[in-house]
């Protein structure tokens, strides 16, 4: 065994010892750490100080999830409950833009903590006014009740949802989720660049990653203390499960089958028992696709919206379409089975590519606005990376795929210490470090620890809350989504 690390935020560092990999990633976890107030509240995306931006000494909500859940199985839930308490307090800290009325439960994409001369700490929070590109950061508030529900369930401290904070940060996460604007689909409307993908890649509309993550924001409503002035949300957050669980099983999967009836589809089509709703034109069905999709294969696509399918296939979008038991078993196991056969393009040398397939020509210049940093087969557009390892193993692990599980992690583990934890990585199979990356950047440590965790003891998903949890209205079990309202029968 190595020996302990005295100054160790954890207090029960499970794999020391375990790999030169292990250790280097926990020495990382420790000097990346963030204090207020004396106590620890976070981490900064990269320890890099060459880093390309500002912000990536900044903490981010949406990477400290993975660095959070391993917190929990490594004794220090203290910090996680801390997190979520600063996060939530910066919550009124963001100044109204002119003409604009600010909603509460928008919470912000990162912090940091100033300290002046004096040693006086402030928190600045940058809820999209401050960074690259002015992205409004949709998905904080998703990763924070996800990492909210996560502390619930690990630690049993329901008195800390309790508190009358939380029951009112929870509310406004939900009602601001579940408030109807100008739609009629009960997947959410998102601008480009508000998760993940915080830049321009034309994943505006209705991306798949938000929507798996407003599931997840869903399953929160049950924190909510049923009184008087929540129940309605508890109610509504429960029915529009039903749906867009359909919704996404029904209308976002595509295989060979679905392909064949696009392919034929009929347009222009008015009216209620109509076979194309979205009036997509087979025309837009991409050329690489017919023949990269195997049989008894599938995915979900990536966005969806009138006239318009996103086919590109998005690995976080699907792996938690997976982790939170989203996916009919027909599904999981044809998505399983199309990571298997695609596992060089998919997976490559570094689980696991962010996109694919990339956007490359003209196509490029229009989608990215000519963005350096989104070339073809780098970053956001078909880079691969590291951190997407944890949400790997999660949905292998609950498909019954270990082997493709340990596969991936054993990869990842070797190459990840010997480049100092990239970014992410380039090419066709990511054999190239990012042209643009960070080195000791937190998340691609943190995925591939908790990606262990689950490998060693896949019981913890579970105690996790990533436990399956249909929506349990037996009326509402067999409601499907129609443009005129929920309508009742089978899926499909
Ligand atoms: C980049 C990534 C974003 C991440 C941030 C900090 O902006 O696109 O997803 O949260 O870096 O690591």
């Amino acid at each position: 065994m190595a020996q302990k690390n005295p100054d160790s935020c954890f207090q029960n560092p499970k794999y020391a010892g375990f790999s030169p990999a292990l250790d280097d990633a926990y020495r990382l976890i420790d000097s990346a750490l963030i204090y207020y107030q004396g106590q620890i509240v976070g981490t900064v995306a990269s320890t890099d100080h060459t880093a390309p931006a500002v912000n990536y000494s900044d903490c981010f909500v949406r990477d400290f999830f993975s660095a959070g859940l391993i917190m929990l199985l490594e004794g220090r839930a203290d910090i996680v409950r801390a997190f979520l308490h600063v996060i939530m307090q910066l919550r009124g800290q963001q100044e109204a833009l002119e003409g604009q009325q600010i909603a509460p439960g928008v919470l912000p994409a990162s912090f940091r903590v100033h300290r002046d001369a004096d040693g006086e700490e402030t928190i600045i929070a940058d809820f999209g006014d401050r960074a690259i590109g002015r992205v409004a950061p949709v998905d904080s508030m998703m990763w924070w009740a996800a990492l909210l529900r996560a502390y619930v369930r690990y630690t049993g401290d329901e008195a800390f949802a309790h508190t009358p904070e939380i029951q009112r940060m929870l509310r406004m996460i939900l009602s601001l989720c579940l408030q109807s604007r100008f739609e009629v689909f009960p997947t959410l409307l998102v601008p480009d660049g508000s998760f993940m993908i915080d830049r321009r890649m034309g994943v505006n509309g209705h991306p798949l990653e938000i929507q798996a993550l407003f599931d997840m924001t869903l399953c929160c409503a049950d924190l909510l203390v049923p009184e008087e002035g929540s129940q309605w949300l508890i109610d509504l957050a429960h029915r529009r499960r039903v749906v867009l669980r359909q919704y996404l099983q029904r209308y976002y999967w595509l295989d060979m089958d679905v392909l064949n009836r696009i392919y034929r589809f009929s347009t222009e089509m008015f009216g209620e028992d109509v076979e194309n709703l979205f009036n997509i034109y087979p025309e837009s069905i991409p050329e690489w696709l017919p023949e990269w999709l195997p049989d008894g294969a599938g995915y979900f696509v990536g966005n969806l919206g009138p006239g318009r399918v996103d086919f590109r296939f998005f690995s976080q979008g699907n792996l938690l379409m997976l982790v939170s038991d989203l996916a009919l078993p027909e599904q999981v196991k044809g998505l399983m089975n199309l990571i298997d056969l695609r596992w060089n393009d998919l997976i490559g040398r570094m689980p696991m590519k962010l996109v694919y397939p990339a956007i490359k020509t003209h196509e490029w210049r229009l989608i990215t606005g000519s963005d350096p940093k989104n070339i073809p087969l780098s970053y956001h557009n078909g880079g691969n990376w590291p951190v997407l390892i944890w949400p790997f193993v999660a949905a292998a692990i609950k498909a019954g795929r270990y082997d493709m599980a340990s596969r991936a992690w054993a990869e990842a583990e070797e190459r990840l210490l010997k480049d100092n934890w990239p970014e992410y990585y380039d090419g066709r199979t990511g054999r190239l470090v990012g042209r643009r990356s960070n080195v000791r950047q937190v998340w691609s440590a943190t995925g591939l620890l908790l990606a262990r965790h689950f490998l060693d003891e896949p019981d913890v998903l579970n105690r996790l809350g990533f436990a399956p949890q249909p929506p349990d209205d037996p009326e509402l079990m067999g409601a499907q989504w129609t443009p005129q309202g929920t309508q009742h029968g089978g899926p499909r």
